[in-house]
């Protein structure tokens, strides 16, 4: 009798520590453009992680700052422990600071690093991006190679830099594409920037279009931008004006679904290849890290960058397959 009263009282006892520790913890992954396959395969690497490590991922799409400041109110009033960011502008980045802080959640940046007022990365925030410059100087060099393979004279090339230079990452990106073109001798004259509004297909589109309808003089044209999307959009601009495949050269950075859709029609078009980067590091492994953080005390590393691989309709199968997408 005396044994069975311990055991209830000690069951009794156990109960409320069960119960919390039943409960998963809530991880959150707030992205800027959540309709773009880069973030679709992000998210889904980052679920794959959730279910191996057994906590719960709150997906957020936060398209502007305020949309961003109510998703972390949101995540603060589910008890979630932390969060991984790409956030709608890398300027707002003190305000994520503050807002992590005052709810005690830990923060992590992906894709874009946040900065302060002054425009410097906030070291506070661990961050895992791609290793942009290095990234462009392999788009640039992939146009190169195939500009040589069709003969073309550099001086006779007009060079599209679809831009978006108040993001760090995206100035990088397209100016180590100039780079490694101006190193091989393409005249600086030719290089034409086309400034987009935002980073998808439809304002690079237009923005390409614009630059299109200046430089005229020019019949051949090699383009490249910060992603899939605005090599993409440079591509259907010059389709719309007759710049074809025989005449244009895009190569994106990404490798998501927006490249494998150009990659398997039937008759190839000017979007020639895209260097491929990891969706599945960059989802799977911030959701561990700020995890694992929230939960064993043990921080990421302060900067973490991931590189590339040319991919071209040539070898995308084996590529993707090597890297486990
Ligand atoms: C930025 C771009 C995305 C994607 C990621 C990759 O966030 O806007 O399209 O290229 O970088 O890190």
């Amino acid at each position: 009798m005396k044994m069975q009263r311990r055991a209830l009282t000690l069951a009794l006892l156990a109960t409320p520590f069960a119960l919390h520790a039943a409960e998963p913890v809530k991880i959150g992954f707030l992205v800027k453009q959540a309709e773009e396959p880069w973030f679709q395969d992000e998210w889904r690497f980052a679920e794959q992680a959730a279910k191996d490590k057994g906590f719960t991922l709150v997906k957020i799409g936060i398209p502007n700052g305020e949309k961003m400041m109510a998703a972390i109110d949101n995540l603060a009033a589910q008890k979630a422990a932390g969060f991984v960011i790409c956030a709608p502008d890398v300027k707002l980045g003190v305000a994520v600071n503050r807002a992590a802080k005052r709810h005690n959640l830990k923060v992590m940046s992906v894709d874009d690093q946040l900065v302060d007022g002054a425009g410097k990365p906030i070291a506070d925030i661990p961050h895992m991006g791609i290793s942009g410059y290095e990234i462009g100087k392999q788009v640039g060099v992939g146009l190169l190679e195939e500009m040589k393979a069709r003969g073309w004279k550099l001086d006779e090339v007009g060079v599209l830099r679809v831009a978006f230079d108040q993001l760090p990452t995206a100035k990088d990106r397209t100016m180590g594409a100039v780079d490694a073109l101006k190193a091989a001798g393409v005249p600086v004259a030719n290089i034409v920037d086309a400034p987009q509004a935002k980073t998808d297909t439809e304002s690079a589109f237009n923005a390409a279009n614009i630059a299109f309808t200046k430089n005229a003089k020019f019949k051949r044209w090699v383009a490249f931008g910060l992603n899939d999307e605005a090599a993409l959009g440079a591509v259907r601009a010059g389709e719309g004006r007759g710049i074809k495949q025989d005449a244009m050269l895009a190569i994106g950075i990404g490798g998501s679904q927006t490249a494998l859709n150009e990659f398997t029609k039937p008759t190839p078009t000017a979007f020639y290849g895209t260097v491929l980067i990891s969706p599945k590091r960059h989802g799977y492994e911030t959701a561990v890290a700020v995890f694992e953080w929230a939960t064993q005390g043990k921080a990421p590393p302060p900067v973490t960058l991931t590189s590339g691989t040319l991919m071209t309709r040539k070898n995308q199968a084996e590529l993707r397959k090597q890297m486990g997408l």
